[in-house]
C-alpha cells in the first residue's frame, strides 16, 4: 500500500510539498474607466465592480498599490460612439487621458491597454462593420492607430483583444514605426465566443447590437485551432499569449503551456467572476476558499499571469495566509 497521506499529515507538510503557489506578482486587475466626473457606478452584474471617472480613480488605484500586485487591464467607455471607433484613437479619447492620468501620478503600475474597437463603435461589433459583415482587413488599420495612440499615451503592454486576423503584426509594425520598439504586445491569442463575457458587456457598455462575435472569436469546441491562432501570433511578433476565458478552458492553458515557451496569460473573465459572487452572496459556497481553488486551477493549468476581478482580494487573502 502507498500510503500518501504521510506527505499529508498537517499544515506545515502540505506547504513543504505543495506543488503551485499563487503570487501576488501573477496578478492583474481590470478596470474600467468612464467619462464624467464624480462618478463610481456599480457594475450590477459584478458586485464589487464599478465604473469610474477619472477624478474618482485614486481610490482603487490607491487600494491597487497597495495590493502590490504588478498592475492593471484598463478599459475605457466613451460618450462618443461612431461607425469607425473614433474615440479609440483620438489621442485625447477617454482611455488615452486615463492612462495619461495613471502613469502621471502611479508611475510604477503597469498600464495594460486592451485595443478593440467594440466599446467605441455605434453597433458594439470589434471592427468595421458593412451590412451584417465585420469587415477584417479594413479593421487593421484602425488598430494600429489605436494601439500606438495608447502607447503614446504611456501604455505599458498593448494588448489586442479583437481576434482579427494579421492584427498582431500591423500593430507590432505600427508600434516600432512609431519608435515604440520597446513595448510589448500581450495578444488575446485563443479567445473564445463566450457567454461568460456579459457581465464585462454591461461594465463596458459594448454589447453588440445585432448578432454574435462568432465569425471573429473562437468556436468554443475547438482546442487545436487555439493552439493554430497562438502560434500565428507569436510569429507575428506577440510577447506574451493570452487563453480566455480561463476555467472553463484549462485544457487550451494546459496545451499552450506545454507547446510555448513565451508568458501563457489566462483571463479570468467577468461570468466567471459574477457566478461566484453570486453564490457567495447567498451563502452557498465560501467565496474566499472558491477563489483560490479557482486560481490555483488555473495556475496549475499552466498560466502565468492571471487577469482577473477578483485580484485585489486575491492579494489581500495571500497576505492573511503568509
Ligand atoms: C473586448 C473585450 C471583451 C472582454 C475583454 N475585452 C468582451 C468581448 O469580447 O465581448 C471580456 C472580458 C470579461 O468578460 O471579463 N473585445
Ligand atoms: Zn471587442
Amino acid at each position: 500500500m502507498n500510503r500518501f497521506r504521510r506527505l499529508r499529515a498537517n499544515k506545515q507538510i502540505r506547504r513543504l510539498v505543495r506543488e503551485t503557489h499563487l503570487n501576488k506578482s501573477d496578478l492583474i486587475y481590470p478596470l474600467f474607466v468612464i467619462e464624467g466626473e464624480n462618478i463610481k457606478n456599480p457594475v450590477a452584474s459584478m458586485p464589487g465592480v464599478y465604473q469610474y471617472s477619472i477624478d474618482k480613480l485614486d481610490e482603487i488605484l490607491d487600494e491597487v498599490e497597495k495590493s502590490n500586485i504588478p498592475g492593471i487591464l484598463i478599459f475605457g467607455i466613451p460618450t462618443h460612439k461612431d461607425e469607425l471607433a473614433t474615440s479609440a484613437y483620438d489621442d485625447n479619447g477617454i482611455t488615452q487621458r486615463a492612462i495619461k492620468y495613471i502613469k502621471k501620478n502611479y508611475p510604477e503600475l503597469l498600464v495594460i491597454a486592451d485595443v478593440c474597437l467594440c466599446e467605441y463603435t455605434s453597433h458594439g461589433h470589434c471592427g468595421v462593420v458593412c451590412g451584417e459583415k465585420i469587415l477584417n482587413d479594413e479593421t487593421l488599420p484602425l488598430l494600429s492607430k489605436m494601439a500606438v495612440s495608447l502607447a503614446k499615451s504611456g501604455a505599458d503592454i498593448i494588448a489586442p483583444s479583437d481576434m482579427m486576423d494579421g492584427r498582431v503584426k500591423v500593430i507590432r509594425s505600427s508600434l516600432d514605426e512609431n519608435g515604440f520598439i520597446d513595448t510589448p504586445v500581450l495578444s488575446y491569442s485563443a479567445k473564445f465566443a463566450s457567454a461568460y463575457y456579459s457581465p464585462f458587456r454591461d461594465a463596458a457598455e459594448s454589447a453588440p447590437s445585432f448578432g454574435d462575435r462568432k465569425t471573429y472569436q473562437m468556436d468554443s469546441a475547438n482546442g487545436l485551432e487555439a493552439l493554430r491562432e497562438i502560434e500565428d501570433d507569436i510569429s507575428e511578433g506577440a510577447d506574451m499569449v493570452m487563453v480566455k476565458p480561463a476555467l472553463a478552458y484549462l485544457d487550451i492553458i494546459r496545451a499552450a503551456r506545454d507547446r510555448f515557451d513565451l508568458p501563457i496569460v489566462a483571463y479570468n473573465v467577468s461570468g466567471e467572476y459574477s457566478m461566484v459572487k453570486a453564490a457567495a452572496q447567498l451563502n452557498w459556497i465560501d467565496e474566499k476558499k472558491i477563489v483560490m481553488e479557482n486560481l490555483i486551477a488555473i495556475k496549475r493549468a499552466g498560466a502565468d499571469v492571471i487577469i482577473t476581478y477578483h485580484a485585489l482580494d486575491a492579494a489581500k487573502w495571500l497576505e492573511e495566509d503568509e
